[in-house]
């Protein structure tokens, strides 16, 4: 049952891709048949300065193994010029993955604003003019895969990561939302959650994790959930060293609280019930994206309102 997944025909862009697990991607899709846009902007890690080296030494190695590719030296922050890139070399983008990464570490308090918008400039803003740009694209042409890539740091926290992780954590919301509008035309969104050796996190990951954790074996799921018959979208998964699995939230059941006579609870109420509210007992695990079931809600306030009124009239009885 082993159909080569292949991308011939297909224009992929990855940004980034100049090393670590862009260039990772850039290479498994090309010798797949693809014809890759390999971006990067080739700076430090940090963010600091550009060299077209990157991307030109990526560009290389594919087209040394017979595959297409083209170098692309713009920042993420210019979507448009990026897309350009790809409508100029290959006439159409199919796939885009978003990338491009920097980090500007540093506990909260001492968070500048630069530390702050340097990480949504590249990380959140640049996946948002990258995508917006390849949008029209994808729609005009009924088909579209997109890959925002997240962070554990994003889904969980991370100390001296508050720039990271909100940056990380916006893009699944970004995801999320695009999963949705694309729905209808074919445009399927994902996000990713990696964990790989890399220069960003050369020194943090202890070298037996760092080999371990190749980049390389994050690739073979970003390119299944780019290919053509993966229906997957609007998932997050975690990603690393050819483990994977997939995320997702819980809601625990809930309490609905009314004063007497249905009116506005107390916030003495609200304490002496929170251990309802928190209550995993009877946990729900939304399985699609969207806004709350409001029918479902509405209708379990006015269960629960009408017997906080049956409530009140019985202690009116009572206390007649
Ligand atoms: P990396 O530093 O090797 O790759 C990031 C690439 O993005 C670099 O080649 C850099 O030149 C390029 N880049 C930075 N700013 C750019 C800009 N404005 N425009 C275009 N290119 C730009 O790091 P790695 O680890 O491969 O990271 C790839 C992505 O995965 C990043 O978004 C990172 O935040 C994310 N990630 C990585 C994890 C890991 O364990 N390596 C963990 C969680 C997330």
């Amino acid at each position: 049952m082993s159909h080569e997944l292949r991308f011939d025909g297909r224009v992929v862009l990855v940004t980034g891709a100049g090393g670590g697990l862009g260039r990772e991607y850039a290479l498994a899709f090309a010798s797949r048949g693809a014809s890759v846009v390999v971006n990067d902007l080739g700076g430090d890690k940090k963010g600091e300065g550009k060299n077209s080296t990157a991307a030109d030494k990526v560009v290389e190695e594919i087209r040394s193994c017979g595959g297409k590719a083209v170098a692309d030296y713009n920042s993420v922050e210019e979507g448009e010029k990026v897309i350009q890139t790809a409508l100029d070399a290959f006439g159409r983008i199919d796939v885009l993955i978003n990338n491009a990464g920097i980090l500007r570490d540093r506990s909260f308090g001492r968070t500048s604003d630069h530390d702050w918008d340097l990480v949504h400039r590249v990380h959140l803003r640049g996946a948002f003019k990258v995508t917006r740009a390849a949008w029209p694209h994808m729609r005009k042409q009924n088909y579209g895969k997109i890959i925002m890539t997240s962070s554990t740091s994003g889904v969980l926290g991370n100390f001296g990561q508050a720039n990271y992780s909100a940056a990380k954590l916006g893009l699944v919301g970004l995801s999320n939302t695009l999963s949705i509008e694309g729905r209808k035309y074919n445009i399927h969104c994902n996000s990713i959650v990696p964990t790989a050796a890399s220069r960003l996190t050369h020194g943090i990951l202890p070298s037996d994790v760092m080999e371990a954790l190749r980049p390389e074996y994050v690739a073979p799921y970003v390119v299944y959930l780019c290919h053509e018959s993966c229906p997957e979208t609007g998932g997050v998964f975690p990603i690393a060293g050819g483990w994977a699995s997939q995320l997702r939230w819980q809601e625990s059941a809930g309490a609905v609280l009314f004063g007497k006579g249905g009116s506005v609870p107390s916030p003495e109420m609200v304490r002496d019930n929170w251990v309802q509210v928190t209550d995993w007992s009877g946990q729900k695990q939304p399985k699609t994206q969207g806004a709350l079931n409001f029918p479902e809600l509405l209708a379990r306030l006015e269960e629960a309102k009408a017997s906080s009124m049956s409530e009140s009239s019985a202690d009116s009885m009572s206390a007649n």
